[in-house]
């Protein structure tokens, strides 16, 4: 009997190109594992209301088990006929146990289980991915540790503005990760939420407990609404979200990779693992890996965007648009997984050149120390702040740095400056004076190592 599942009605063929554009399995397949483990839930839960017996539902189980592993092992031959990995599977289950198959699906639709497949799938990935974030900040944390003594210039609009501590601009990076941790671990109880039960639309007959459902299943909560449990797809589209301002702050921290590796800064260099060469320019090493992890953030926002667009202006409940949450989905776990690996992989591998982060330091970026020092003689701060420019614009006009400058000079710009200038010309010394929290001081950068390193924790 080659016939769909939902053949009853039906009279003529489905068109060859339709059927084409209709069937999902060659993408949700992926989800096989989690659809198996809904079924042999639900099973348990017609069993409880009479609609199985405790045979009959050893042998759904039983059943539903070799197809799963019919999947693992790679054997699981798939059918002209399948559309989706839901009907798949309930095919090949009443290959294996007969009609008895075609009970399991009693009270069930696709639409309650394919959102509980969803969630359930999005629920194990959610923790790969938060392993592997983790993994990322604990890289970046060892490395803060090991390197606070090396000093740089901090940048704003790109130009030297104060010198800071490298571990510091580390971290700055690592709090943008663990603020993206805290949101991943927020949104569980969001994705939580169990729909099996609320069947097609108006909810399930034959009075299955939910609640037993959703512990079976793990879940944290029951969808309290049967439309909104099978049309809801907001648990989707927060996942992307999240995603896309992950691969926000991986590309932002890419882009100052990608800066400080040119030769012209020459502040790091990849290690060869993660760079390629050039087709024709023998000498080149680019940094690839931290391209693709700014341009990936780039295709994540698009299936973010794009899956909104879909949601937008859909009638309530089940309408088959919702097909076109899977490779969105799926798109981006995959992207983020592996850029959280490559992250990992190039700041654990690359070299840091503290040298060439010394030498960049010029002492016009003690400019405001200066300005500092005065305002510590009882000056107000607004005219240090000019004083310190006109010893900037003097010590420019000579082409020489601001330390060249004499005792004479400063003098003839305010009197209150004595031979105890020379100290403010100690990169060291301008960022152990920040020592407020949140400052670059080795105080406050290990203070965000510890801060960091608990939260890892949990
Ligand atoms: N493959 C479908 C999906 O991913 C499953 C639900 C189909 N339900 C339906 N009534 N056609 O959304």
């Amino acid at each position: 009997t080659k016939q769909k599942l939902w053949g009853g009605r039906f009279t003529g063929k489905t068109d060859p190109l339709m059927h084409e554009f209709n069937q999902s399995l060659r993408y949700d397949k992926r989800m096989y594992a989690a659809d198996i483990t809904g079924s042999i839930a639900y099973a348990k839960a017609l069993t409880k209301v009479g609609i199985l017996t405790a045979d009959e539902e050893q042998k759904i189980a039983s059943g539903l088990q070799t197809v799963g592993k019919e999947w693992e092992d790679g054997v699981f031959s798939i059918k002209e006929d399948d559309e989706d990995i839901h009907t798949a599977n309930e095919r090949r289950l009443s290959e294996l146990i007969g009609p008895l198959g075609g009970k399991l699906h009693t009270g069930r639709s696709r639409n309650d289980q394919v959102a509980t497949d969803m969630r359930l799938w999005l629920l194990g990935e959610v923790k790969e991915v938060e392993s592997g974030l983790k993994d990322l900040i604990r890289v970046m944390v060892e490395r803060a540790d090991k390197e606070k003594d090396i000093i740089l210039p901090g940048y704003t609009h790109l130009q030297r503005g104060q010198p800071i501590r490298w571990s510091h601009l580390l971290l700055s990076h690592a709090f943008s990760f663990h603020a993206d941790l805290q949101r991943l671990q927020q949104l569980i109880p969001r994705v939580s939420v169990l729909p099996l039960g609320c069947g097609a639309l108006a909810g399930n007959p034959f009075v299955v407990d939910r609640e037993f459902l959703a512990k079976e299943l793990g879940f944290q909560s029951v969808a309290e609404n049967s439309l909104w449990g099978v049309g809801d797809r907001d648990f989707i589209v927060e996942f992307l979200m999240w995603a896309s301002l992950t691969m926000t702050h991986i590309s932002r921290m890419a882009e100052d990779l990608v800066i400080y590796s040119t030769a012209e800064f020459g502040f790091v260099t990849l290690s060869d693992a993660y760079s390629t060469g050039s087709s024709i320019m023998p000498q080149k090493k680019n940094p690839d890996s931290l391209e693709l992890l700014r341009g990936k953030s780039g295709r994540v926002f698009g299936n973010m965007a794009g899956f909104l667009m879909t949601l937008k202006g859909l009638p309530s409940t089940y309408n088959k648009d919702l097909q076109e949450d899977k490779e969105p989905l799926f798109d981006a776990v995959d992207t983020i997984s592996a850029s959280l690996k490559i992250a990992e992989g190039v700041i654990a591998t690359m070299e840091v050149h503290s040298d060439k982060m010394r030498q960049a330091l010029t002492m016009d970026v003690l400019a405001t120390d200066l300005a500092d020092y005065l305002v510590r003689k009882g000056i107000p701060f607004r005219e240090t702040h000019h004083i310190s420019g006109r010893a900037v614009a003097l010590a420019e006009s000579r082409k020489c740095q601001l330390n060249d400058l004499t005792l004479q000079d400063y003098q003839q710009l305010n009197e209150k400056f004595t031979d105890d200038i020379h100290s403010v010309f100690d990169f060291e010394a301008s960022v152990e004076r920040r020592e407020s929290i949140g400052g670059t001081s080795k105080k406050m950068v290990e203070r965000q190592i510890s801060v960091l390193r608990a939260s890892l924790a949990n």
